[in-house]
């Protein structure tokens, strides 16, 4: 298990998430014309899994159940890319309100002996916090970081590595001072229940959101704000057995995302964590696009994502 946790955190590579739900992949491709069937969605994943020297930039990709089953996690392993899968089972509403809780415990564990079976080594399970003036509450934070410890206990317990993934959304029109309030909070509560539940932290990878102003404020941080306010929280809020914390893009443009990981990995001083990225839109917005759903378009697809790649990659290492 220590030997996944330094492979995924290879100096350079990073996490690509390519584990959109039926749900989100077919938004995704209606945005751009296009119908989501499974097998459209293999071929576009082909696309992306077969674009050479990604293993390069890409330490492990984390896929959804339908990719896993179609045999695409074949196609990373020859290339020495680690598998990894999403295992929660989305949100449902929480007690009628707008707070989403997330699902999955039930028959997680036999899922999780399959996947393995199947080559994964590591899996994610994502809670969302939505940030209002009256949420997130206290008691909708426990109900979805209790669910996401009991995920990762079970986890270890199968021998792979769980990401806990709280992920503070980037809709609303709050401060950067109230999104840092919130992921603190949400942080500190996670790994006193982790800790709690005997999880063994120094197994365990933190994918979270950076410190933001809300998408509608009408607010841009610049990367310098955005690099202090998500370091300053992170020194707060994450234990320094905590072996790497990545990032996830979050709804953010390719090139802020790229921006904004830059300026946190320059200036993170003697924070004990390795940090990365794990995206899924800021890695493949600019190749999805180019795909298109058509077969002509590969190559161009493949080179716009491997200049991505590369950039991201600089940046992980504070580079650019
Ligand atoms: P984004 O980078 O598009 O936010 O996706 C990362 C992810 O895996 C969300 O669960």
């Amino acid at each position: 298990m220590q030997e996944t946790v330094q492979k995924i955190l290879t100096s350079n590579r990073g996490i690509l998430a390519a584990d959109e739900s039926t749900n989100t992949i077919t938004k995704r491709f209606l945005s751009l014309g296009l119908t989501s069937t499974p097998e459209l969605n293999k071929k576009y994943r082909e696309v992306l899994f077969s674009t050479p020297d990604l293993e390069k930039y890409i330490s492990g990709v984390i896929l959804f159940d339908e990719t896993i089953r179609q045999g695409l996690g074949q196609m990373l392993n020859q290339k020495g890319i680690l598998i990894g899968i999403k295992v929660d089972g989305g949100l449902e509403n929480f007690n009628n309100t707008e707070e989403q809780v997330t699902k999955g415990l039930d028959g997680l564990s036999i899922r999780l002996d399959e996947y393995k079976k199947m080559g994964a080594t590591f899996t994610k399970w994502r809670g969302v916090i939505k940030i209002s003036d009256i949420f997130p509450t206290d008691q909708f934070l426990d109900e979805t970081l209790g669910g996401m410890v009991k995920y990762a206990k079970l986890v270890q317990e199968k021998e792979m590595i769980p990401i806990v993934e709280p992920e503070i959304l980037l809709d609303g029109n709050h401060t950067t001072t109230r999104c840092g309030e919130i992921t603190g909070k949400t942080l500190k509560r996670l790994f006193e229940l982790l800790l709690k539940e005997g999880v063994d932290l120094t197994k365990v990878i933190l994918k979270t959101n950076m410190v933001l102003p809300g998408k509608d404020s009408g607010v841009t941080a610049a990367p310098l704000e955005v690099a202090g306010a998500t370091l300053r929280i992170l020194n707060l809020s994450v234990p320094k057995e905590i072996p790497g914390i990545v990032f996830l893009s979050g709804g953010q443009t390719p090139d802020q995302a790229t921006n904004n990981l830059n300026e946190i990995v320059k200036t993170k001083g003697d924070s004990p964590w390795d940090i990365s990225f794990s995206y899924g839109r800021a890695l493949q917005e600019e190749a999805m696009k180019t795909w298109g759903g058509k077969d002509e378009n590969k190559l161009n697809a493949q080179e716009v994502f491997t200049k991505r790649l590369q950039i991201v990659s600089k940046a992980r290492m504070g580079e650019l």
